[in-house]
C-alpha cells in the first residue's frame, strides 16, 4: 500500500474534483438525490492541494469547509455539475467524487405539489442526466489522468471494471455502500483502485489517509 504523495508530487498539476451529491429538484420544496456527505472528494481536494496541486473543487450541495488554498465552485444539480467541470477544463487530473444523480425529473414544478385528496401515489417522470465523467474523459480537452469512483452495493470488482471501459477512465476507485461499512457519511473508507491490468487497495482509513493513498497513486500513473 502506498502512503502519502512525496511533498510536491502535483506540483505545477492542475486537479479538478467534483464532490458531494446533486439534488434533483422536484418542485420548490422536494428533490431527489443520491446519499453523499462530500468528505471524501473534499479529502481528494484536500490531499491534492497538500501534494502541491492547484485545485478547482466542484461540490454539490454539503455542509463542508472548504479546504485552505482550494478554488470551489457550488452546484445544485446533475446539469449544473456538468456545466462546472467541464467549464472548469483544462486540468491535468479530473477526479469525480461526487455522487451525481443518474436521473432528473422531466418537469420541475413552479408551485409545490398538493396532496389529493383520494390519491396516495405521485408518479414522477424521470430521465437521465448527463454523464460528467464520461463526458470528461471523451472531451477534446481530456485530462491526462481522468480518475472515476464506483459506489457498489455488490460485485465491486465487475460493476468496477465495467465502469472503466465503459466510461473510457484511466483508474477507477470502487467503494462497497449501502451495508454497514457504506463508503457514503461516514469519516472511514476501504477503496480498490482498478486499472487496465492492476489493481490496489487503498484502506480501510480515514478517508483523508485514503485520500492522500488516492492522490500517491494519481501522481506515480500521471504522464511526465
Ligand atoms: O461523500 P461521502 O459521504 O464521503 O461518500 C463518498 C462516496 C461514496 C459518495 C464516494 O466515495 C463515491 O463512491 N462517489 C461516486 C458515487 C457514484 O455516483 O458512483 P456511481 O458508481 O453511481 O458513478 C460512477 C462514476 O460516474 C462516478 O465517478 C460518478 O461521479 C460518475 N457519474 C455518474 C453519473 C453521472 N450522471 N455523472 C457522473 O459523472
Amino acid at each position: 500500500m502506498s502512503g502519502a504523495p512525496a511533498a510536491g508530487a502535483l506540483a505545477g498539476k492542475r486537479v479538478l474534483v467534483s464532490a458531494g451529491p446533486t439534488f434533483e429538484d422536484i418542485d420548490p420544496v422536494r428533490f431527489v438525490g443520491n446519499r453523499s456527505s462530500g468528505k471524501m472528494g473534499f479529502a481528494v481536494a484536500e490531499a491534492a492541494r497538500e501534494a502541491g496541486a492547484e485545485v478547482v473543487l466542484v461540490a454539490g450541495p454539503v455542509h463542508l469547509d472548504t479546504p485552505a488554498g482550494v478554488a470551489r465552485i457550488d452546484v445544485r444539480s446533475a446539469a449544473q455539475m456538468h456545466a462546472a467541470v467541464l467549464g472548469a477544463l483544462p486540468a491535468d487530473v479530473y477526479v469525480g467524487a461526487a455522487a451525481v444523480a443518474d436521473f432528473t425529473p422531466r418537469r420541475v414544478s413552479e408551485h409545490k405539489i398538493k396532496k389529493t385528496a383520494g390519491s396516495d401515489t405521485l408518479v414522477l417522470e424521470l430521465v437521465r442526466t448527463p454523464d460528467v465523467l464520461a463526458d470528461v474523459a471523451a472531451h477534446p480537452r481530456r485530462p491526462a489522468l481522468v480518475v472515476g469512483f464506483a459506489a457498489e452495493t455488490h460485485e465491486v470488482e465487475h460493476y468496477a471494471r465495467g465502469k472503466l471501459a465503459a466510461k473510457r477512465v484511466d483508474l477507477i476507485a470502487a467503494n462497497l455502500v449501502g451495508g454497514a461499512e457504506g463508503g457514503f457519511e461516514r469519516d472511514d473508507n476501504t477503496l480498490a483502485v482498478y486499472w487496465h491490468g492492476g489493481e490496489q487497495r487503498l484502506g480501510p482509513a480515514p478517508k483523508r489517509e485514503v485520500a492522500a493513498q488516492l492522490v500517491a497513486l494519481i501522481a506515480g500513473r500521471l504522464p511526465a
